[in-house]
């Protein structure tokens, strides 16, 4: 800093400012030959409740993102069509995210559509761009149609796991030191995009080192011929059983692997949540029931059963299910005291429904407040918002209640 002397101050000031924009594009770029290579920013971790207590969750289902600005809307009304585009969902996005300032973004699959993307991974950018450019922390599944252009569903998987601010996991890592893979991706689990991700307490509270609220996230496939029939996807074996080892973990105690040592004993597990797109095939049983929202068309869901339900009963942690892939159904509805969801169709170039608005879901856990800290997650609630000119709030209910 030699050249800092009184009387070449202007040189002192051109010199810092070059120092710093060399340490601030050394700080995102890494250069390697002639090529740069971005690194991707990562959100703060671990996911935790605020300090107010709340843990927002956005849910973004079918965007069905196609390349843009050529990309038109489908379902709209007749006035509506002519400027109307990709780029809406994309306002909406940006919109949701500045109105109801989530903590976390999770998109339940079909987030483009393959068929209508030449570049599947240039349609990913912009399709995820709002919630990189928020700097929340994000994560995706996939549906039946976003490996249908050049990215298959390993690729994209891998792809949107490495964008910006994503938390998103191609799969789990295997934790058996048995096997042979072990510490490395699991690889004795069907499809991909299969993973949980734990919520920590509130910072400075005595949860703070625990886990207070689990998001499970599944692969329900595209879709498979099964017994001669071509029929959507399903979740498989494989996938309950890691999800029920996943979710035993948390009986009877709530550890930290970081800080074994600040574990607070809890004899129940804590609440989850579950996000995946294809409806499981115990969701039609819904049109029987007294439901929130709009069941305005068949579930497609598959033909086969793996007991999807009977395991998420039986593993008493998961409080909620939020699901994709039927757009003009936006309900949530009771089974075996769990409650499945949709979000409702999200994207302008998915099929929808003229004058009915493209929606979001929004769910709200909030924690306990104990004497002098927070404690464990009290109540969790969910309501929709409308792309509507107020984006109207919609449908609010009580999920689950400790
Ligand atoms: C879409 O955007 C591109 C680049 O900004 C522009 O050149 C093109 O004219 C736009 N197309 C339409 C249909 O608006
Ligand atoms: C799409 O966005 C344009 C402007 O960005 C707006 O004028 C138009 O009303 C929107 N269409 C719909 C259906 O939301
Ligand atoms: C959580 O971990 C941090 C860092 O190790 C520690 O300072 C803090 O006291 C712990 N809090 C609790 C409640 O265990």
């Amino acid at each position: 800093m030699d050249s800092c002397r009184i009387g070449i101050w202007k040189h002192c000031i051109l010199y810092l400012t070059l120092l710093l924009a060399i340490l601030h594009l050394t700080h995102n770029l890494l250069f390697i030959g002639n090529e740069t290579v971005r690194i991707k920013k990562i959100p703060e971790l671990p996911l935790r409740f605020r300090s107010d207590g709340t843990f927002k969750i956005l849910q973004v289902a079918d965007m069905h993102y196609g390349t843009g600005n050529v990309t038109r809307c489908r379902d709209v009304l007749a006035s509506e069509f002519e400027f109307c585009s990709d780029l809406n969902t994309t306002r909406f996005l940006k919109r949701l995210i500045q109105a109801e300032n989530p903590h976390f973004i999770a998109f339940t699959g079909d987030n483009i559509f393959g068929t209508s993307a030449p570049d599947a991974a240039e349609s990913m950018f912009e399709a995820f761009g709002p919630a990189m450019e928020s700097g929340l922390p994000w994560a995706a599944v996939l549906g039946n149609h976003d490996h249908e252009s050049t990215l298959n569903r390993e690729e994209l998987m891998s792809l949107i796991s490495l964008m910006d601010y994503s938390v998103s996991q191609i799969n789990p890592l295997d934790d058996d030191p048995t096997s042979p893979t072990n510490g490395g991706t699991m690889t004795n689990i069907d499809g991909v995009g299969n993973y949980n991700l734990r919520v920590y307490g509130a910072p400075g509270s005595l949860l703070a080192n625990s886990t207070v609220l689990n998001l499970y996230f599944l692969d329900s496939g595209d879709s498979a011929l099964y017994q001669g029939i071509q029929t959507y996807g399903w979740i498989k074996d494989s996938q309950l059983r890691w999800l029920r080892h996943v979710s035993q973990e948390f009986q009877g105690q709530k550890q930290d692997p970081i800080h074994p040592t600040d574990a607070i004993i809890s004899l129940t597990k804590p609440p989850a949540l579950t996000f995946f797109h294809v409806p499981n095939p115990e969701v039609p049983q819904l049109y029987y029931k007294k439901i929130i929202g709009q069941y305005q068309e068949g579930v497609a869901c598959s033909r086969v059963n793996t007991g999807v339900l009977q395991t998420f009963v039986s593993m008493g942690d998961v409080k909620a299910v939020f699901m994709g892939h039927d757009h003009i159904n936006d309900f949530c509805g009771n089974l075996d005291g769990i409650w499945f969801c949709y979000g409702g169709g999200f994207g302008y170039h998915g099929y929808g429904k003229a004058g009915w608005p493209r929606r979001a879901r929004i769910i709200l856990a909030e924690l306990e407040k104990g004497k002098n800290s927070w404690m464990d997650v009290q109540r969790i609630r969910t309501w929709k918002r409308l792309d509507d000119e107020k984006l109207s709030k919609i449908d609010e209910q009580i999920l689950w209640m400790r």
